[in-house]
């Protein structure tokens, strides 16, 4: 088969994390109790006035074909929210409704950035950017995250790695794989980097409203300057439990959404219609459900990282937001994969190498807390067992 662009892309060779998904249904299938530490999604339903909503419209017959770039109440209930969090307010000329996050960041990368260009990204992080960087014909160049920075960004490391080649940043904050938050004042710092090397940044805001700590989400988009260069990507995905549903958003400059509408149009002509108003009703009445599993998750957070601290060969940072946990295990001397297939095969439990996430991921494994506090006990109390074993094996 001749692959054209997809040639590059790297999910394609290999696709780790689907493989440990697809393992652990084939495990279940054959009767094995396995306990789903891998998956990135809230386990909590969709609130019902959220599913009201949407069914309301379907009922209406809100079935049609609706504008490209999203319905006047999701676009209006999205300014609002944006001006509430972010301490801005859009146009509305400057909001673009999608099916999920991943396509506002994909379509962003085909828009405005040329083959053969370059595009930085967070390594550790989310999978997707490195396949899609590959699909959209551009130049990966991964930016290291560490552990002693609390996987934050270090500035310096951006400046070091802008060449005459680099277009776009890619931002992440809370971020996936490791719950790492930005500091404001790194972000100011990267804006202005990004000001004075006319720099794209595309901010993966997915996770916006899961932090911890009394901590406060920062944008790169409200800072004067660095608005006009920023493309900020949300969605409903994670602190709604709306997946299944496939809704996001993008807000940036008025010409670049002109240019991803374009792209939209000819792709998905619009996102499903009754769905957004589902959307409305998540923002205009879901904050008690975002504080009610923001209480739960961290209950959880505080489990899953006092239990990986009580574990031989094992050590975790809190967290900050997202729910993730991203324990380190080099004293194992053993590789993340090695680790994570020895936990599936002999523990029953499923969960990620650290390595899926870029080579800076190497030494550490993903767990997402996306599951009971009882399923989490049960867990941990696998993974001690066997890390035991291994080390009285060894
Ligand atoms: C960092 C990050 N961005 C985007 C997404 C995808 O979001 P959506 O479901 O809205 O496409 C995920 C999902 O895991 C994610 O972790």
């Amino acid at each position: 088969m001749n692959k054209g662009i997809l040639a590059d892309a790297s999910m394609l060779r290999g696709e780790p994390p689907l493989e440990y998904l697809r393992k652990a249904n084939k495990l279940e299938a054959q009767g094995r109790d396995i306990v789903r530490f891998e998956i990135g999604q809230p386990d909590f339903d969709t609130p019902e006035n959220i599913k009201d909503a949407a069914i309301k419209a379907l009922k209406n017959g809100f079935t049609h074909y609706v504008p490209t770039d999203g319905i006047p109440e999701l676009k209006e209930a999205i300014r609002d929210d944006i001006e509430n969090t972010r301490g801005f307010r859009p146009d509305d000329n400057q909001i673009l409704v999608l099916p999920g996050a991943k396509p506002g960041l994909y379509f962003s990368m085909l828009a405005l950035v040329n083959q053969g260009d370059e595009i930085i990204y967070p390594d550790p992080g989310f999978f997707t950017y490195e396949s899609q960087v590959g699909y959209a014909g551009c130049r990966k160049n991964p930016l290291p995250l560490y552990e002693d920075n609390q996987f934050g960004i270090d500035p310096e490391d951006i400046n070091e790695r802008i060449n005459e080649k680099t277009k776009m940043m890619i931002l992440n904050s809370p971020q996936n794989p490791t719950g790492g938050v930005l500091r404001e004042k790194d972000i100011r710092a990267i804006a202005e980097m990004a000001q004075e090397n006319d720099i794209y940044v595309l901010s993966d805001e997915i996770y916006s409203k899961m932090l911890y700590d009394g901590l406060e989400h920062h944008s790169p988009a409200y800072i004067d300057g660095c608005k006009e260069r920023t493309i900020i990507v949300d969605g409903f995905s994670k602190a709604y439990a709306m997946t299944g549903w496939r809704l996001g958003y993008m807000i940036a400059p008025a010409e670049v959404i002109k240019e991803i509408e374009l792209l939209v149009a000819d792709a998905l002509s619009c996102t499903n219609s009754f769905s957004q108003w589902g959307a409305v009703e998540a923002l205009k009445n879901g904050e008690t459900f975002v504080d009610m599993i923001m209480t739960e998750f961290d209950q959880r957070r505080k489990l899953v990282v006092e239990g990986l601290n009580k574990i031989p060969g094992m050590s975790c940072i809190y967290p900050t937001g997202a729910f993730y946990a991203f324990p380190n295990i080099k004293e194992t001397g053993m590789k993340s994969k090695e680790l994570a297939d020895h936990l599936l095969d002999e523990a029953g439990v499923c969960l990620l190498p650290g390595s899926s996430f870029g080579c800076q991921g190497e030494g550490h494994l993903r767990i997402s807390y996306a599951c009971s506090q009882a399923e989490i006990k049960k867990g941990l109390a696998r993974i001690q067992t066997a890390m035991e074993k291994l080390v009285q094996r060894s």
